[in-house]
C-alpha cells in the first residue's frame, strides 16, 4: 500500500518520499533501527509505524516459471576470467577484498572505464578520497587506444561521483539508489570502499552488533536493487590479519572485514593478492566457479592480464 494512506505527518511523509520510499513494504524492509535514524524518532516510535505497516503486508506468490530474468554480462579486464562466463553477470553484488596497495581501486577504475566504453553509466561512491580524474582519464585514453577506438572524453560525463564521509551516507545511498539509478540511468554502481566508514564510525566490540545490523541492512538493500533494476554493484573491502591460535599474526593470511553479514550477502567474492611484485585476482567464493588465480598487472591502461 502507498505510504500516503498511512496518514503520516507531512514532514515525515516528505522525508520518506525524498528517500524514494513509496510503499508500506519498503518501511517494513528498512526496519526500526534505520527508520528511527532517518526520521530522528525513538526506536519505539519507528517500531509503532512499522507495526502499522504489517496490517497491509501481503505475500504475493508467483510460479517459479516467472522467475527467469534476463542477465547481462559485463566483460572483466581479464580474458582468463571472461572465458568462464564472458564476464561479470548482472543483478549481483561483487566484493573485491585485499590489502592496501593490492590494486582494488585500480581494478574498480578499470571496470568503470570499460563500462563507459560499452555505453554504460557509472556511479562511484568514494569513501577514501582515492578516485583521481587524472588516473581515470589516463586509463580511459589508454584503453580506448588499446581497443582501437578514438578516445571520446565526453563519455566521462556518464561517470558520476559522490565523495562519502560518514557511514550514514552509505545507508542513505543504499536507500536512495533506486532514485539515483532512475535519474542518471546508471547500471554500474561502485563503492570504494564500502566498509571503511563503518570501521571508523563504530568503535570497539561494544558497537559491533549495531554495526552488523546496519551493514546487513545496506547489503540487503543493495542486493534488492541489483536484482530489481538489473545492476552490477561492485564494492571493495579491506582486510585484517589472521591471528593463529598461538597468538601469532600472519601478514600472509588475511580475512575480509565486515563479518558474516557481508560475506553471505555478497553474491561473488574475489581476493586481490599481492605477493612480492606479483598480483593475482583470486576467485574466492563464487557459487559456480572453481577457485582460480589469475595473474594481473597494473599499467597505464589500468588492470591487464599478465
Ligand atoms: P588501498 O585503497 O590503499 O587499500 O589500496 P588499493 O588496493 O585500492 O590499491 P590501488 O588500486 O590504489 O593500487 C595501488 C598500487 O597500484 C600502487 O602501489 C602502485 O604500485 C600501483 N599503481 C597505481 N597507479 C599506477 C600506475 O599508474 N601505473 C602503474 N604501473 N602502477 C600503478
Ligand atoms: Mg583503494
Amino acid at each position: 500500500m502507498e505510504i500516503e494512506k498511512l496518514g503520516l505527518k507531512k514532514e515525515i511523509l516528505n522525508t520518506l518520499k525524498n528517500l524514494g520510499i513509496k510503499d508500506t513494504n519498503d518501511l517494513i524492509y528498512i526496519g526500526d533501527k534505520v527508520l528511527s535514524d532517518i526520521l530522528g524518532v525513538s526506536r519505539e516510535k519507528a517500531l509503532e509505524l512499522i507495526k502499522e505497516c504489517y496490517k497491509y503486508y501481503e505475500i504475493e506468490l508467483k510460479p517459479v516459471t516467472e522467475m527467469k530474468e534476463s542477465i547481462d554480462v559485463l566483460e572483466s579486464p581479464l580474458e582468463a576470467y571472461n572465458k568462464f562466463f564472458g564476464g561479470f553477470r548482472s543483478r549481483r553484488i561483487f566484493e573485491f577484498y585485499g590489502k592496501f596497495g593490492s590494486g582494488k581501486t585500480n581494478f574498480l577504475m578499470t571496470i568503470a572505464v570499460d563500462s563507459l566504453l560499452k555505453g554504460h553509466k557509472v556511479i562511484w561512491f568514494d569513501t577514501e578520497g582515492t578516485l583521481s580524474l587524472d588516473r581515470v582519464q589516463e586509463i580511459f585514453v589508454k584503453r580506448s587506444n588499446f581497443k582501437g577506438i578514438e578516445p571520446n572524453l565526453d563519455l566521462l560525463k556518464n561517470f558520476y561521483v559522490k565523495r562519502v564521509g560518514h557511514s550514514d551516507e552509505i545507508v542513505f545511498a543504499s536507500i536512495r539508489l533506486g532514485k539515483l539509478v532512475e535519474s542518471t540511468g546508471a547500471r554500474v554502481i561502485i563503492f570504494d570502499s564500502l566498509t571503511a566508514p563503518f570501521r571508523s564510525d563504530y568503535a570497539g566490540i561494544g558497537e559491533l552488533a549495531e554495526r552488523q545490523i546496519v551493514l546487513g541492512y545496506v547489503m540487503r538493500s543493495l542486493l534488492r536493487m541489483a536484482e530489481l533494476l538489473n545492476l552490477w554493484i561492485f564494492f571493495s573491502n579491506q582486510v585484517v590479519s589472521v591471528v593463529s591460535p598461538t597468538g601469532q599474526v600472519s601478514h600472509e593470511a588475511v580475512s575480509p572485514i565486515g563479518g558474516n553479514v557481508l560475506q553471505h550477502l555478497a553474491s561473488e567474492i574475489y581476493y586481490l593478492k599481492k605477493k612480492g611484485n606479483e598480483r593475482y585476482f583470486c576467485v574466492k567464493d563464487v557459487p559456480d566457479l572453481p577457485e582460480l588465480e589469475i595473474p594481473f598487472k597494473i599499467t597505464e591502461a589500468g588492470v591487464v592480464e599478465k
